[in-house]
C-alpha cells in the first residue's frame, strides 16, 4: 500500500535522510525508533506528505501524492492520512466531539454524517461522557485519545503518530498503546508510530530502526531482516 523509495532530504548542507526505502503493511502497527536526530520526524513528515523529499518517491497504492497540485494534495491528505502529534493540538474553542468531527467537516462530509462517525469513534475510545467538554476541561490522556479519534474520522489509509504518548504518564501511556492495537484489530486501522517507548515498540508488528538518516534494520513479528 504505502511505499517510500530512495528518500533523501537535506536542510541546507545537512543531509538528514540519506536514502530510505520502506513499506507500511496494512492493518499493522509499525514503530519507527532511533536516537534523537536520527531523522524520524523528518521521515514521518515526508510519509505524511507534509514535507517534500529532495529525492525519491512516496506512493499510496497507485497514487504519487507529490505529483498532485497543492489543492489536490491537501484533499488527498485529508481523506487518506490521519495525524497524531505529541501534544494533542485540539482546538480549544470546540468541544471534544466537534474536534473529532473537524477533518470530516473540512473534507466536505455532511454534518449529520460527520457527527455520526465522530460519535462512534468517541464511544469506541471511551470518551462518550466527555464529548461535550472543551479540551481545557479534559485530562492529557483524554485529549490524546480524542486526537486518535480525530485522526481516524475520515477512515484514512494510515495514521501517522509522532511520539503520541510522549507527554503522558505511565497509566495513560499504557492505555493509549492498548488503543492502537485494539483499533488495528477492530477496524483494521494502520499506524506508523515514532516512539522512544521500548515497550510499545516491542508490541508492534514491525519496528524500523533509524540512525543518522538511514534505516539500519527492520524487525517484524515473524521474521528478522537485518539490512
Ligand atoms: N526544518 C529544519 N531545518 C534544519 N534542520 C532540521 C529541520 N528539521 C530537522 N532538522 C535536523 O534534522 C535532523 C533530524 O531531525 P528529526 O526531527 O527528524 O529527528 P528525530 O529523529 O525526530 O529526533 P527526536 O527523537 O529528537 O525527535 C536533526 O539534526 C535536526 O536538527
Ligand atoms: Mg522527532
Amino acid at each position: 500500500m504505502i511505499t517510500c523509495s530512495g528518500i533523501h532530504k537535506s536542510f541546507g548542507s545537512l543531509e538528514v535522510i540519506r536514502g530510505v526505502d520502506l513499506s507500511v503493511g496494512t492493518s499493522e502497527v509499525t514503530a519507527i525508533v532511533g536516537p534523537s536526530g536520527a531523522g524520524k520526524t523528518t521521515l514521518l513528515q515526508i510519509l505524511g506528505t507534509l514535507d517534500r523529499p529532495g529525492a525519491g518517491t512516496v506512493r499510496y497504492g497507485d497514487v504519487d501524492p507529490f505529483a498532485l497540485r497543492p489543492a489536490a494534495l491537501a484533499r488527498f491528505r485529508n481523506s487518506n492520512i490521519g495525524f497524531v502529534f505529541q501534544f494533542h493540538q485540539l482546538l480549544p474553542e470546540f468541544t471534544l466531539l466537534e474536534n473529532v468531527a473537524m477533518p470530516a467537516l473540512i473534507g466536505g462530509i455532511a454534518r449529520r454524517e460527520a457527527f455520526a462517525r465522530a460519535s462512534e469513534l468517541v464511544a469506541m475510545l471511551g470518551l462518550k461522557e466527555r464529548a461535550a467538554h472543551r479540551p481545557g476541561q479534559l485530562s492529557g490522556g483524554e485529549c490524546q485519545r480524542a486526537a486518535v479519534a480525530r485522526a481516524l474520522v475520515n477512515t484514512p489509509q494510515v495514521v501517522l503518530a509522532d511520539e503520541p504518548s510522549g507527554s503522558l504518564d505511565s497509566a495513560n501511556r499504557a492505555e493509549l498503546h492498548r488503543i492502537f492495537f485494539d483499533l488495528r484489530d477492530r477496524l483494521g486501522a494502520t499506524f506508523v508510530i515514532v516512539t522512544h517507548d521500548e515497550s510499545l515498540a516491542a508490541d508492534c508488528d514491525r519496528v524500523i530502526h533509524m540512525r543518522d538518516g538511514l534505516v539500519t534494520s527492520i524487525s517484524s513479528r515473524n521474521e528478522k531482516n537485518q539490512l
